[in-house]
C-alpha cells in the first residue's frame, strides 16, 4: 500500500516536471492587464466571435466565428499593438486558455467589471 502511494506521488511529480520542461516562456504581449479580482480568477464576461481567428503561436487560441468565449483578463494595449484578451472557448473540454484580439468579438454578458489593474507575469505567457 505504501509503495503504491509512493508510485502515485512520484508519477505526479514526474508528470508535472515534464510539463514544465516541455513548456516555453514566450515574450510578453503586455506588461499590464485588467482583471475582475486580484487573483484574476473571476470570469469577466462572455463574448461571441464575429470572425475566425487562427492562433499565430502558442500564446493564442484558435477561434471560429460564432463561438462563445469566456474572458478572464484583458491585456492593456501597448503602443502600436492590438488589444488582446485571455479566455477559453465555451465548448473546449480541455479549457485551453489563450489570447485573442478583442476586436473580433462582441461582449454578450458582463459578469464582473475588469477594473483591477495588475502586472502581467511570465506565467501569463507560458505555453506548452
Ligand atoms: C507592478 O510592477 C511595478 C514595477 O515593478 C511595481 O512598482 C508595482 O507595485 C506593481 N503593481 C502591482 C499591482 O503589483
Amino acid at each position: 500500500m505504501v509503495r503504491l502511494v509512493y508510485s502515485v506521488v512520484l508519477l505526479s511529480v514526474l508528470g508535472f516536471a515534464s510539463q514544465v520542461v516541455n513548456g516555453i516562456f514566450m515574450d510578453k504581449l503586455s506588461e499590464k492587464k485588467l482583471c475582475a479580482d486580484e487573483e484574476c480568477v473571476y470570469t469577466i464576461s462572455l463574448v461571441k466571435a464575429e470572425e475566425d481567428f487562427n492562433a499565430p503561436d502558442c500564446r493564442f487560441i484558435n477561434i471560429k466565428k460564432g463561438e462563445m468565449i469566456y474572458v478572464y483578463s484583458k491585456l492593456m494595449k501597448k503602443m502600436g499593438s492590438g488589444e488582446y484578451w485571455a479566455g477559453s472557448v465555451y465548448n473546449d473540454q480541455l479549457g485551453t486558455v489563450g489570447y485573442f484580439p478583442s476586436n473580433i468579438v462582441d461582449e454578450q454578458q458582463v459578469f464582473k467589471e475588469a477594473n483591477k489593474e495588475m502586472n502581467t507575469t511570465d506565467i501569463d505567457f507560458f505555453c506548452e
